[in-house]
């Protein structure tokens, strides 16, 4: 398989995660792409500073402008954060040919209207889709899957480090500071938090979607920003008792004069609203288009990994506009999968509810047969019943393979006391696989 060079420019949180990703992951993206990535150099600050051992040494520099020298590399990958350096290298990428990826979304909202002129005059596609919502295909969606649509409004949670740190004070009682140095902890902050809890990270990817959404580059000034640092812990509690989540909330409206909005600032939510179950470091966008209507997008909005999978996607985009021969393929056959699971061998949790006769031994009867086929119960609920009336029996099973429930099923069925046939849904936890 042919690979294409590349060039990493920072491995920090996101480029440790992309470089590490990109590997354990190469199989499957070479069968799919039909090429592969060869990180040829990686620009870091400080080379002293210790790395995972999986990172070869002789691969680094500390001087940015290498990646560009290098002319075998094609594509190179910013990650550096910070404008200046990060600003001057996008640029020159640009003039010398080298397809960029980029996650810095400060960059794009201050120089925007810069680099994407250049990129146009040059025809170097940029590609940015780290930069909003972490692991939530935002950009890409806005691009593609919804051209055909005004966007009428973005309502969204944009900054994974102020909803964890609301989150924490609702949840757990925890003050500001202590939240703000967790979610510092977890990789999920700037290098310089205070982007995060004043409201202006979020603001940078704001700027980015409006941008994106309405086709002009929005000032930074033209936008309302409040953060999260004035949020107590009494807001937190009357919000509560008002039946509200406080969020920090972006909201992109277009209005139609042909003018629009944007503006960030914590907001109270109505609790029974979708956005105020958003929790963590997680980000939600709402976005209404004038065809499609209303769509919700959700996902992880910070940290190493949701971050390194957006950029290993622009990665892929990148190496499909250079050279891919599945370019213009909609589906990839590969076999690096085997087949679907045999339906008998899915594993769920159950909830069985039954009508019995209400008279002793039957719970025993019944949990005799789940026991049987080794299906364990976890908890049992029977309301009771009148005279002469059968009783439901309520039975919450653990997890088991469909094949052994089927046939305790049958069995519980076949047994005198049981009246009609058995209900059994499926309780799905959403843990990961
Ligand atoms: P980070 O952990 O601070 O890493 C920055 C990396 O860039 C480090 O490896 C650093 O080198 C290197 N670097 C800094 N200045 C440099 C210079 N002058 N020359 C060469 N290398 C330099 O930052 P991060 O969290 O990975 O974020 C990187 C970018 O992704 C930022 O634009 C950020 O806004 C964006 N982003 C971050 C997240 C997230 O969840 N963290 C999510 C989406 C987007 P050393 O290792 O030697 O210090
Ligand atoms: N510091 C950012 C956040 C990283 O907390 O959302 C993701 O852009």
């Amino acid at each position: 398989m042919t690979t294409i060079p590349i060039g990493l420019a920072g491995l920090g949180t996101v480029g440790a995660g992309v470089f590490h990703h990109l590997r354990e992951n190469r199989a499957l993206i070479g069968e799919r792409l039909g090429v592969g990535f060869d990180v040829r150099r990686i620009a870091v600050r400080d080379l002293a500073k210790p790395r995972d051992a999986d990172v070869p040494v002789e691969l680094l520099t500390s001087r940015a402008m290498d990646l560009l020298d290098d002319p075998e590399i094609r594509i190179v990958v910013e990650l550096m954060g910070g404008l200046e350096l990060a600003r001057s290298f996008v640029c020159e990428a640009i003039r010398r040919g080298k397809l960029v990826v980029t996650g810095n979304k400060a960059l794009l909202a201050g120089h925007g209207a810069e680099i994407f002129s250049l990129a146009a005059e040059r025809k170097v596609p940029v590609l940015f889709e780290a930069a909003v919502a972490g692991g939530i295909p935002i950009i890409k969606t806005l691009r593609e899957a919804l051209i055909g649509n005004h966007i009428q409004s973005i309502h969204a949670i944009l900054n994974g480090t102020s909803n964890y740190i609301l989150t924490r004070m609702t949840e757990s009682g925890l003050g500001f500071e202590a939240a703000l140095a967790e979610a510092q902890q977890l990789g999920y902050a700037e290098a310089d938090p205070t982007l995060d809890v004043s409201g202006w990270d979020a603001a940078h990817k704001a700027i980015i979607l409006a941008s994106l959404a309405y086709g002009f580059w929005v000032r930074g000034d033209e936008v309302l920003v409040e953060g999260i640092t004035g949020i107590t812990a009494a807001d937190i509690r009357f919000a509560d008792g008002l039946g509200y989540r406080i969020k920090h909330l972006a909201m992109i409206k277009a209005d139609p004069d042909g003018t629009i909005e944007v503006r960030l600032h914590p907001t109270l939510i109505p609790k029974s609203h979708v956005l105020a179950s958003v929790g963590g470091p997680f980000n939600a966008l709402a976005v209404r288009g004038d065809v499609v209507g209303d769509t919700l997008f959700y996902g992880r909005g910070a940290g190493r990994a949701p971050t390194a999978s957006a950029v290993i996607a622009d990665l892929c985009e990148a190496a499909i506009l250079l050279e891919s021969p599945r370019r213009f393929y909609g589906f990839t056959p590969h076999g690096l999968y085997r087949a679907c699971k045999p339906q008998d061998e899915v594993v769920s949790a159950y909830y069985l509810r039954l009508c019995v006769e209400d008279k002793p031994g039957v719970l025993a009867r019944v949990a005799t047969v789940l026991g049987n086929h080794t299906v364990g119960i976890s908890s049992v609920v029977q309301p009771e019943s009148h005279e002469n009336e059968a009783a439901a029996l309520v039975l919450m099973i653990h997890d088991a393979p469909l094949g052994r429930v089927r046939q305790a099923l049958e069995g519980i069925a076949a047994l005198d006391c049981v009246k009609a046939a058995p209900v059994l849904l499926r309780v799905e936890s959403f843990s990961a696989a």
